[in-house]
């Protein structure tokens, strides 16, 4: 941890608002495990940084009652507040906070460990921030125990770095089971210093390139369902990160991948978060017009099936 000597405390302390204040890092460790190798992984990646320029903030998301969204859009109006009374507010200072993000979080089950999509599943809440979170530098790793074992881990981290609105500059996936595994060959350190330039200086390239998408860099695809072959071998894509359409195809012994924009972009410009959040909002009058014809509809299923709860519990 960064420790402040008297002389850096009047120095992060002057009002300049230069370069000459001390940053912080906001470490998010979304595993469970104490001293495990996603918290090594921001450690390393802080050690990576200028000392004298930057501290390490981290928060255990297993440590926070974030509870599930309620699905409910209240923190959308009026104040911008969820109505439930858990951690997640403390999360949010904490991001707001930050003067740049990096996530890791290890894969469960091919998949992110569940404390990071729940978190993000109260992301509608980020909208409140969005002047201070865009442009913040973020980035992300996600750490499997087996090679290959990764699953959609790293889709989820990109997921969640664009979706807190904040400047998406790289992520990684690195591998080690065992807590400390991960440094006992110098790739995860090598990545963990990528992702420390990144945050300092722009975007990272992770080490070999794969395809992405033109549009947002991202590098997971579906492929979609088409009803003839193209003449030129090219499938139909989209990206699972900003949702763009689009093909893919080989030529000259290269993957080319080509996407663009969907029609309802959710990040790729600020403006288009501006206007998913207004379309979001629009949809409470949407729902009040067409409220007779939806509750028609929902009606003829309500009797249907028998619930299984715990007991003396309804909802
Ligand atoms: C319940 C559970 C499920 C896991 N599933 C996977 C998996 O699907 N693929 C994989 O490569 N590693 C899997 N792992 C291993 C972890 O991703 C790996 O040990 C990682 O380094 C843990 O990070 P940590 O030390 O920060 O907790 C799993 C671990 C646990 C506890």
């Amino acid at each position: 941890m960064h420790t402040f000597k008297p002389y850096e405390w009047m120095q992060a302390g002057t009002l300049t608002g230069g370069d000459d204040k001390v940053k912080t890092l906001l470490g998010i460790v979304a595993s469970p495990r104490k001293y495990g190798n996603c918290e090594l992984f921001l450690k390393e990646l802080y050690l990576n940084l200028p000392q004298d320029a930057w501290s390490l903030r981290l928060i255990r998301l297993s440590e926070l009652n974030i509870q599930p969204c309620l699905g409910c859009y209240q923190c959308l109006f009026g104040e911008m507040k969820c109505v439930q009374r858990d951690d997640l507010q403390l999360f949010l200072d904490a991001l707001v906070s930050a003067d740049a993000v990096a996530v890791a979080v290890p894969t469960y089950f091919l998949g992110a460990n569940a404390s990071l999509k729940r978190l993000l599943d109260r992301g509608l809440s980020f909208y409140a921030h969005l002047n201070t979170l865009w442009g913040k530098p973020a980035v992300g790793a996600a750490i499997a125990g087996v090679p290959g074992l990764e699953g959609y881990t790293k889709l989820i981290v990109d997921s969640f770095l664009k979706l807190t609105l904040t400047d998406h500059r790289g992520s990684e996936v690195v591998y080690g089971a065992l807590p400390g595994e991960i440094f006992l060959d110098g790739v995860a350190k090598a990545a963990a210093a990528r992702l420390a330039e990144a945050l300092c200086g722009g975007g990272s390239e992770e080490a070999g390139s794969a395809p992405r998408c033109p549009v947002c860099g991202g590098d997971t695809f579906r492929f979609l369902p088409e009803t003839s072959p193209r003449p030129d071998g090219a499938v139909a894509v989209r990206c699972m990160l900003c949702s763009s359409a689009g093909t893919l195809k080989a030529a000259d012994g290269r993957i080319q991948i080509s996407t663009r924009p969907s029609e309802h972009p959710l990040f790729l410009t600020r403006e288009d978060a501006e206007r998913h959040l207004e379309w979001l909002r629009g949809m409470k009058e949407a729902f009040f017009v067409r409220h007779k014809e939806l509750k028609a509809v929902v009606q003829a299923y309500t009797a249907i099936g028998e619930w299984i709860r715990p007991e003396n519990r309804t909802r």
